[in-house]
């Protein structure tokens, strides 16, 4: 592997897992640029000489204006699978390289979902503080809908959708996904539609990446046909989810339940879902255990460390595709 110049300028603009840091710092010139009394002075300054950034904690949207402040900027390596705040688009077309974290959260994220799946359907955390506030000892906890006879849609079959297809099968539900087409060796029932999946299944998993090709595609339509039985859940980001529409739904009866990792405005949730009974809530925790934050990082480093050695980059997005 040939040398890495120490003097490789990498810029951290937010706080990530230290490891990254610890990763990066013996091997180039490491710019922890949020630490500097004034950031924004901090980023001016570095701007003409950092060749590559991180985007992992809350660095806020990696947009064009920010990356063409950077003149040398040749790589941006982004702590998890989701890019959406990652103007891939606008770095393909001028030459910078963005990399990504699949394949190393797929099963953490996968078992959230199921875990989502039951608590929704099951109502485990209403059942929990019932005990706790005394109720069993008057009388039994009331009973629940069930994951049995249901069909499971999966919106987006990509790695995590396949590895929540998995589980649900071992579940003994019935799988159908919706994408953009039907995928060669996938035994599962596609629809081409949305609607019409929704229609069908009554546990509509939205495993799809956000930004604007799906923004708000599950809406109040989606969400009648799931009907009353159905179930909601979100394990991708709460952009394709029409949040006061789903709070409606929730409220009228329209659907049974939701459950819901992501949020359209994090760490913000709607009020009109905090008030719900029949949603379950996580602070988006699909990812969040120390073994895959643990390998996010490191594949974040091992992403830098093989550009600055000349290799290429190992994950780079497909709007960013590496050709030796
Ligand atoms: C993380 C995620 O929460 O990978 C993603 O797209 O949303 C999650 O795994 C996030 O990237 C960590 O900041």
């Amino acid at each position: 592997m040939p040398a890495i110049s120490s003097q490789f300028e990498i810029a951290m603009l937010a706080e990530g897992p230290p490891s990254i840091g610890e990763g990066l710092e013996r091997r180039c010139k490491l710019l922890r640029l949020y630490q500097a009394p004034d950031p924004a002075k901090a980023m001016e300054a570095a701007a003409p000489t950092v060749r590559g950034l991180v985007a992992a904690g809350h660095s806020g949207p990696i947009s064009a204006e920010l990356m063409w402040r950077f003149p040398k900027l040749e790589i941006v390596a982004s702590f998890g699978v989701g890019y959406d705040h990652i103007d891939a688009a606008w770095a393909g077309a001028h030459g910078v390289v963005v990399t990504h974290t699949p394949g190393v959260l797929d099963e953490d994220v996968a078992d959230i979902a199921m875990a989502l799946t039951l608590n929704a359907v099951r109502k485990l955390p209403q059942s929990e503080a019932y005990l706790r506030a005394g109720g069993w000892l008057k009388a039994p906890y009331p009973l629940t809908a069930s994951l049995r006879g249901r069909t499971m849609g999966i919106l987006g079959l990509g790695r995590i959708g396949k590895a929540i297809a998995r589980r649900a099968e071992a579940f003994g539900l019935k799988v159908a996904y919706h994408g953009r087409k039907p995928q060669a060796g996938v035994a599962y029932r596609f629809f081409p539609t949305l609607l019409g999946m929704a229609g069908a299944c009554d546990i509509l998993m939205v495993a799809a990446p956000g930004g604007a090709a799906t923004r708000n595609i599950v809406d109040a339509k989606v969400l009648e046909a799931l009907g009353p039985d159905g179930v909601l859940i979100n394990i991708s980001r709460g952009s394709l989810v029409d949040e006061a529409a789903l709070a409606q739904a929730l409220r009228s009866g329209k659907i049974l339940a939701a459950g819901l990792d992501v949020f359209a405005d994090e760490p913000n949730v709607p009020a009109q879902l905090l008030a719900r009974d029949n949603a379950v809530l996580l602070p988006h925790v699909g990812s969040a255990s120390h073994h895959t934050r643990g390998a996010m990082a490191q594949l974040v480093v091992d992403n830098l460390l093989s550009w600055m050695a000349g290799e290429g980059p190992l994950t780079p997005v497909p709007e960013t595709p590496w050709r030796r």
